[in-house]
């Protein structure tokens, strides 16, 4: 349960100067996997960032001084009042429950930190005259359909709590933009691959894993199933566009190519230079046969280019999954 306890905001850098500013983008969840490039290349360009998330960010010392920490969750009110000082030019909101699973079997704890938590930033945006929002949304708000391609023409249909609050926070965002003129872009995610994903459980990290420990891996069903996965530099651009072009509306972020689970495979052993055996298990009941995603509202609205290619993306998951290791004491997995 959250706690209503004074958030503890720091600067990054003990002995920094934060600049005080009008063109600070707050990044809820800057201390995960997408937030850390997020914030990265807003500091990069020397905009001051403030990171609200749970965790502490992980920043480049070059950068200490143009980042601010607010340590807490963001279902307390107290936490969001913090995150947002008055001269806040936007919000980049990443933080969530992104996991399917965790979402199916906890969902009013979802809505909770999903939707309200999106309603509670809005409405503080709105009260302290913060014009942008980009939401980290997702392709699953379409649900299901077979192997069609998927445009923001279609509608929503979420099969599970995760997409469901999502395509809710999608309706906040729409009715703050029709009636206070906010610029608020939601950003429909593929499946996003790249470095800082070591924590994760999903597909990509459990074959870097596997090619690390030199086991094989499970493959459901025949392996034909198709998904369209994007790299977090390809993200961080679309954000990036979105947040400078003031965009409103809905648009897909993703590589544009679809591929199967073999192909995604025969690509990560392209990438590792490991044999990587696999080991057909029956198919998951309710597994979508396919995503494949049209990118084409992204290009025209965003000026959004894909560029990373895919064994090339794999190479950057590899190395940093390999440092990682190098790092861990022995013994450790
Ligand atoms: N990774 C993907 O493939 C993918 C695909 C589609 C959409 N998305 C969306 O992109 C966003 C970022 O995803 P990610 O992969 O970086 O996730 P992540 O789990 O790596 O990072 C989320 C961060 O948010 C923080 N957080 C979550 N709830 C919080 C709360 N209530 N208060 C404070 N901090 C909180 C967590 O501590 C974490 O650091 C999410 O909204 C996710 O739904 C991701």
């Amino acid at each position: 349960m959250p706690t209503s306890n004074t958030p503890s905001v720091t600067d990054v850098a003990q002995h920094s100067t934060v600049r005080s500013s009008t063109d600070r983008v707050v990044v809820t969840g800057g201390s995960g996997f997408v937030g850390r490039a997020v914030v990265r290349s807003f500091a990069e360009r020397g905009t001051p960032v403030t990171v609200v998330d749970h965790r502490p960010p992980r920043i480049d010392p070059d950068h200490a001084g143009l980042v601010t920490h607010v340590a807490g969750d963001l279902v307390d009110p107290a936490v969001r009042d913090a995150a947002v000082p008055e001269d806040t030019a936007g919000i980049i909101h990443l933080a969530a429950i992104t996991s399917v699973l965790r979402s199916v079997d906890n969902p009013v704890e979802t809505y909770t930190a999903n939707v309200e938590v999106t309603q509670g930033l809005l409405e503080l945006a709105r009260r302290r005259s913060v014009g942008r929002f980009v939401l980290a949304s997702t392709n699953a708000v379409v649900g299901d359909i077979g192997h069609g391609t998927i445009s923001e023409a279609l509608p929503l249909r979420p099969l599970t709590p995760y997409g469901s609050t999502k395509a809710a926070c999608e309706m906040l965002l729409s009715g703050y933009a029709g009636a206070y003129g906010m610029a608020t872009s939601a950003l429909r995610f593929t499946n996003i691959y790249g470095p800082g994903m070591g924590h994760k459980d999903s597909f990509i990290p459990r074959l870097m894993r596997a090619a690390l420990s030199g086991e094989g891996v499970e493959v459901y069903g025949d392996g034909a199933q198709s998904r369209d996965f994007v790299h977090v530099d390809d993200v961080v651009q679309a954000i990036v566009a979105a947040f400078d072009k003031q965009h409103s509306g809905n648009v897909i972020i993703g590589s544009g190519r679809s591929i199967s689970v073999l192909e995604l495979i025969d690509a990560v052993r392209a990438a590792t230079g490991e044999p990587l055996p696999i080991t057909h298990v029956p198919a998951k009941n309710g597994e979508m046969p396919a995503v494949i995603v049209d990118v084409d509202k992204a290009r025209a609205e965003l000026d959004y280019t894909p560029t990373v290619e895919l064994t090339d993306g794999l190479h950057t998951v590899w190395q940093d999954f390999r440092a990682a290791a190098a790092l861990a004491p022995a013994g450790a997995t």
